[in-house]
């Protein structure tokens, strides 16, 4: 079964509205300028809470092949929870997808598995498709864990999701090393441990499951390295960080397919 590759720029903590708009134009134009072809890859933006109406306003405005969403949700649906943004709300704004499970939560916030799978079953309700991020940190790469570690954070994050759900469903994984370090897993890294979860996905959900799943890597994805990481087999696609933040880089990224079609 053919999986569309999903490249999406996580933004993180960076960028104002008035900004937001900007590099949304700017990677319009780029995109634009060398013909972006939809059928070979989706892009989509992983913005602040703040950007989300703004980005929704041009990429409608504009009719731009981008789709668009949130770093984080609540776990919750309404109510006295200050501060948290719910799954019905940024569904409301139409939001694609929500990435849950970021490393970067997970570590300043103390994300468990269990708070990011009920994280992940409020956004598959909502009618979103969550991002699951998964991935270790260096000491266990040291110890050579990686795929017990990352196959364990796997099944806590996908507990009880219908097998149905998890064919459409996004993975991301992304080693905690390799983000923002400029250090790069190699492309048999990425395989391995992607691999490693699509067989996990095959045993617990089925086939359905498992050649549907789309299954990312991230950290430090550049224009440069995102060809060779692309031609692995159970890799469908990368979440980006700080390349997502230069429109030209970004859209080089997104067009990958270009230097092997
Ligand atoms: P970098 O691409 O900046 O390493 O960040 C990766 C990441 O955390 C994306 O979610």
């Amino acid at each position: 079964m053919a999986r569309t590759p999903l490249l999406a720029g996580n933004w993180k903590m960076n960028l104002n509205h008035i900004e937001a708009t900007g590099l949304v134009e700017q990677l319009a134009w780029t995109l634009k300028d060398v013909k972006y072809e939809r059928e070979f890859s989706e892009a989509a933006l992983i913005v602040p809470f703040t950007n989300i109406r703004s980005v929704q306003t041009v990429i409608e405005g504009d009719r731009l092949p981008l789709r668009y969403g949130a770093q984080d949700v609540s776990a919750h649906d309404a109510g006295a929870f200050t501060g948290e943004i719910s799954a019905g709300m940024l569904a409301k704004l139409k939001c694609s997808y929500v990435v849950v499970g970021h490393s970067e939560r997970r570590e300043y916030h103390d994300e468990s598995n269990e708070l990011i799978n009920a994280k992940a079953k409020k956004v598959i309700e909502a009618g979103m498709t969550p991002i699951i991020c998964v991935g270790e940190v260096l000491e266990i790469r040291k110890a050579g864990d990686q795929v017990s570690h990352v196959l364990a954070q796997t099944k806590g994050v996908l507990a009880g999701i219908p097998s149905e759900q998890v064919a459409k469903l996004v993975i991301a994984y992304e080693p905690v090393w390799a983000i923002g370090t400029g250090e790069v897993a190699t492309p048999a890294d990425a395989q391995e441990v992607c691999g490693a979860i699509r067989s996990y996905v095959r045993e617990v959900f089925g086939d359905e499951a498992a050649d549907g799943v789309r299954i990312q890597y991230g950290g430090s994805v550049t224009a440069a390295n995102v060809v060779d990481i692309m031609a692995q087999p159970d890799v469908d696609g990368a979440l980006v960080g700080g390349a997502s933040l230069k429109a030209e880089e970004f859209a080089k990224i997104v067009m990958f397919y270009r230097a092997v079609r």
